[in-house]
């Protein structure tokens, strides 16, 4: 319940920096597999922004994120400053990342493209095993801290599919 409150307010947060088109909601960078190869597609979140009229958020931009089962808050080891490279996998869940503090970047070793997400962005990923024969692979800076939120069933949020590429133009 706490954390739905805190994402609720996180997502309109960072819109302004991910709100691309006319229409109100967030556009999140996704991983996807198709044809057994993880790749970037850039999802607008449906439905889009309200405007609350809860006590405490009055007036407040807020998104539904939808329910979210066995969410996971991660520490990445300091490691001295390295940054910590996973290797290739699969998604472990089909579900949201929220990174808190450090950043990440994804990249696909069958496709092109990629995305980075620094503190207080997040992304969808949705490579689970059995979708995707390589996966992707995620760099975590240092000490990163993140929340892994699994979709109920696996079934992803409510979206359009507005880019077969990242939402971001940074790779
Ligand atoms: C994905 O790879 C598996 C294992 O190699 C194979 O059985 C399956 O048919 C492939 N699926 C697609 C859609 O290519
Ligand atoms: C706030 O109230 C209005 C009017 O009843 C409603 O249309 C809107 O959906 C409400 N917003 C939220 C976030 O529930
Ligand atoms: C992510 O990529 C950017 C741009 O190349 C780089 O500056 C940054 O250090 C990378 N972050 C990690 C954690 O590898
Ligand atoms: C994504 O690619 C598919 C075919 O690969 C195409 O049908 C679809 O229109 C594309 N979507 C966008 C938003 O570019």
């Amino acid at each position: 319940m706490l954390l739905s409150l805190f994402l609720l307010s996180f997502g309109a947060l960072i819109c302004g920096a991910l709100n691309q088109g006319g229409d109100d909601s967030l556009l999140v960078n996704t991983i996807v597999a198709k044809n057994n190869i993880s790749m970037a597609e850039c999802w607008k979140i449906e439905p889009g922004f309200q405007l609350s009229n809860v006590s405490g958020t009055v007036g407040d931009k807020v998104l539904q994120l939808g329910n979210m089962n066995n969410a996971l808050y991660i520490i990445i080891p300091d490691d001295d400053g390295k940054p910590n490279n996973g290797g290739l996998h699969n998604g472990a869940h089909s579900q949201w990342v929220f990174a808190l503090t450090g950043g990440v970047n994804v990249t696909f070793p069958e496709a092109p493209g990629g995305f980075s997400v620094s503190a207080g962005g997040l992304f969808i990923s949705t490579d689970v095993l059995g979708t995707s024969t390589l996966g992707h692979q995620s760099i975590w800076a240092a000490g990163s801290i993140f929340i892994q939120a699994p979709f109920p069933d696996g079934v992803a949020i409510g979206h359009t599919v507005i880019a077969n590429h990242s939402c971001e133009k940074n790779y």
